[in-house]
């Protein structure tokens, strides 16, 4: 019994693209010990993200953590037009999110602030304070490619699109979506929720199996 679900759980996860099996779910800290920082004195950010985002693979489900002050904003976006900028002034769209925008608590007070991968392709993220932008422009800013990994966990999925034909229709999730917490503007997921119910099919097989 036990091999036969197995053996449907490998076939159902191999089959669609004979891939490597993706890696798992990954929390990454942006900047690593520098966190995400700018500082005023030397007017540059206190390390290089561009070349930190290099070392790294990014997926649907993976969080980038922040560890930052009220000194610093946190934009997410899918615009390359806005991140060319380095300003969400022109753009009040669902594809440009601002996280940890509290400055008015005052300058300098530390927090962490986890944002969830739910879109796949290009994610920009830069900080949005300073006059002109100038942390931006002096270094506050990098770009990823977020690829499919895993997909979307049913924690981070949107409510559902209609289910798919091959799959049992699964309940709504009605789990919040965890990384958005603070976000003050837009709507930062949405794309790739398929992808969880996929996910949800399959499990719904191995289930079905259990009980059979
Ligand atoms: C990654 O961060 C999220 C959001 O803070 C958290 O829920 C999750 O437990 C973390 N995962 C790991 C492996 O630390
Ligand atoms: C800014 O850089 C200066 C010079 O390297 C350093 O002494 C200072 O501690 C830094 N400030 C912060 C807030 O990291
Ligand atoms: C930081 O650099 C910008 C652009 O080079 C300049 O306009 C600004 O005056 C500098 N600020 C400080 C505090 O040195
Ligand atoms: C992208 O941002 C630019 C300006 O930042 C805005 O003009 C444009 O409408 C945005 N595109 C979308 C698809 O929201
Ligand atoms: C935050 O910004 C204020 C005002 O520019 C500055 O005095 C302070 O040193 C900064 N704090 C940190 C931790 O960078
Ligand atoms: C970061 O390093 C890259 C080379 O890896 C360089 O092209 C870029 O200008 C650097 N960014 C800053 C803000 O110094
Ligand atoms: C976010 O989504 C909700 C529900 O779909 C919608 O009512 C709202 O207008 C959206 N906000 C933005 C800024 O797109
Ligand atoms: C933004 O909204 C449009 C129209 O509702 C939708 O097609 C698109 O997937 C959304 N983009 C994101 C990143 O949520």
């Amino acid at each position: 019994m036990i091999a036969i679900i197995l053996a449907a759980v490998l076939a159902a996860s191999a089959a669609p693209a004979f891939a490597a099996i993706p890696p798992a779910y990954t929390n990454h800290t942006v900047g690593g010990t520098a966190g995400w920082a700018f500082n005023s004195s030397t007017n540059s950010s206190n390390t290089n993200y561009t070349d930190w985002a290099a070392g790294q693979s990014f997926n649907l489900g993976d969080y980038l953590v922040f560890n930052t002050n009220s000194n610093m904003t946190i934009v997410q976006t899918y615009n390359a037009t806005t991140y060319a900028l380095c300003s969400t002034d022109q753009d009040d769209s669902n594809e440009t999110s601002v996280y940890a925008d509290d400055g008015n608590e005052g300058f300098g007070i530390a927090e962490s602030v986890a944002v969830a991968l739910t879109v796949e392709g290009p994610n920009y993220y830069f900080s949005d304070s300073g006059d002109d932008g100038i942390q931006c422009s002096k270094g506050m800013r990098f770009e990823i490619n977020v690829e499919h990994g895993l997909g979307l966990p049913p924690s981070l999925s949107q409510p559902p699109p209609p289910p798919p034909p091959l799959w049992p229709a699964t309940p709504p999730s009605t789990e919040s979506t965890g990384g958005t917490a603070g976000q003050t503007g837009g709507n930062a997921s949405g794309c790739g929720a398929p992808a969880g119910i996929v996910w949800s099919g399959v499990f719904g097989v191995a289930v079905g199996l259990v009980l059979a």
